[in-house]
C-alpha cells in the first residue's frame, strides 16, 4: 500500500468529516443515483462522504470499501450512529478487487485517486466491475487552484511542500485538472467535469471556519513535520506560510479553492 500522506490520525478523521460537511452541498447536491442502484464507493475512508451520500440515495444499496481496517471501523461506527442501513462496509484494495465483472450500477471515488501511484490503472480495474452504461463519479481537489488574499509567498511555499511530499509518496495533489484526461484515457464515454469552487470570506463564516481553517489549512499544517524532515521547506518558512493561510481567514481575508467532479459512462 502506498504511504497515505495525511496519515490515519484522529485529527485527520476529524478533518475529513469537517471537509465533507462543509462541502456537502457544493459537491454532493447532485450525487443522486437512480433508485435501486448498487453503488461501489471505492476508498470510503472513515465514511465522511458515505454518511452524506447514502441518505440521499435511500433506495440504493452501497458497498463501501477501503484498504484501511481502522478507517473502516470508524466508518461503520459513524454510519451506525447516523442510522444508515443501506451501506455494507468491506475491506478491499482497489488494485485487487474480487467482485465479479459488471457487478455495480455506479461507482463513486472521492479524494482517493490523488493518493494512488497509478490512477489510470485504478480506473481500468474499477471499470471492470462497472456495468455497461453505468457511471463512475470522481471527485478530487487540485492544490494549484488555491489562491487567497492577502497574497503570501510563504503560504504558497507551504502548499507546494504538501504537493512535493504527496508526489514523493506516489500521489498527485494537482490531480483535479486531470480528471477529464483520466476518464477519457480509461475509455469512459460522455465524460463531463464540473469545477466546484469554494469561495470563503467573512460574509460566509461557515466556509471560513469549515474550509479555510479546518479543512485546507489543517491539511497543510498536518504535513509540517514530514515536509521539514524531508528537507522540502524550512520550519520558519512553513510556519510563516501557515500564518499566511490563517491570515486569509481574518475579516478582510479571502480564500478560494476548486474541486473537480468528473463523471464518465462505461
Ligand atoms: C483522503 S482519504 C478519502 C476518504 C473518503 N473518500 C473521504 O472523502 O472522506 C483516502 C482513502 O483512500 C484509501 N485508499 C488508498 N489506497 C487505497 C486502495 N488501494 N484501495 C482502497 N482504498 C485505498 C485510504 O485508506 C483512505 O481512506
Amino acid at each position: 500500500m502506498p504511504e497515505y500522506v495525511h496519515g490515519y490520525s484522529g485529527r485527520e478523521a476529524e478533518r475529513l468529516s469537517d471537509q465533507a460537511r462543509t462541502l456537502a452541498e457544493l459537491i454532493h447536491h447532485d450525487t443522486v443515483f437512480p433508485g435501486n442502484s448498487l453503488v461501489l464507493e471505492a476508498g470510503c475512508g472513515t465514511g465522511a462522504q458515505t454518511v452524506i451520500v447514502a441518505p440521499k440515495n435511500p433506495r440504493s444499496q452501497f458497498i463501501s470499501v477501503d484498504i484501511s481496517e481502522s478507517s473502516l471501523s470508524q466508518a461503520k461506527k459513524q454510519a451506525a450512529e447516523a442510522g444508515i442501513a443501506n451501506v455494507e462496509f468491506r475491506a478491499a484494495d482497489i488494485f485487487h478487487l474480487d467482485f465479479p465483472d459488471a457487478m455495480f450500477d455506479h461507482i463513486m471515488v472521492c479524494f482517493v485517486l490523488e493518493h494512488l501511484p497509478d490512477p489510470n490503472a485504478a480506473l481500468l480495474l474499477l471499470k471492470r466491475v462497472l456495468k455497461p452504461g453505468g457511471s463512475i463519479t470522481l471527485i478530487e481537489g487540485d492544490h494549484g487552484s488555491a489562491y487567497f488574499y492577502p497574497r503570501s509567498d510563504e503560504a504558497n511555499a507551504a502548499i507546494n511542500a504538501q504537493v512535493v511530499l504527496q508526489a514523493a509518496a506516489g500521489g498527485n495533489a494537482l490531480i483535479g485538472r486531470e480528471l477529464y484526461p483520466l476518464l477519457t484515457h480509461a475509455g469512459f464515454r460522455d465524460c463531463r467535469v464540473s469545477p466546484r469552487m469554494v469561495y470563503a470570506d467573512s460574509s460566509r463564516p461557515e466556509m471560513v471556519e469549515g474550509f479555510t481553517k479546518n479543512t485546507f489549512t489543517a491539511m497543510i499544517e498536518g504535513v509540517r513535520e514530514n515536509a521539514i524532515a524531508a528537507g522540502i521547506i524550512q520550519a520558519a518558512v512553513f510556519d510563516q506560510g501557515i500564518a499566511g493561510l490563517y491570515r486569509s481567514a481574518e475579516p478582510d481575508g479571502v480564500f478560494c479553492y476548486t474541486f473537480f467532479k468528473g463523471i464518465g459512462i462505461n
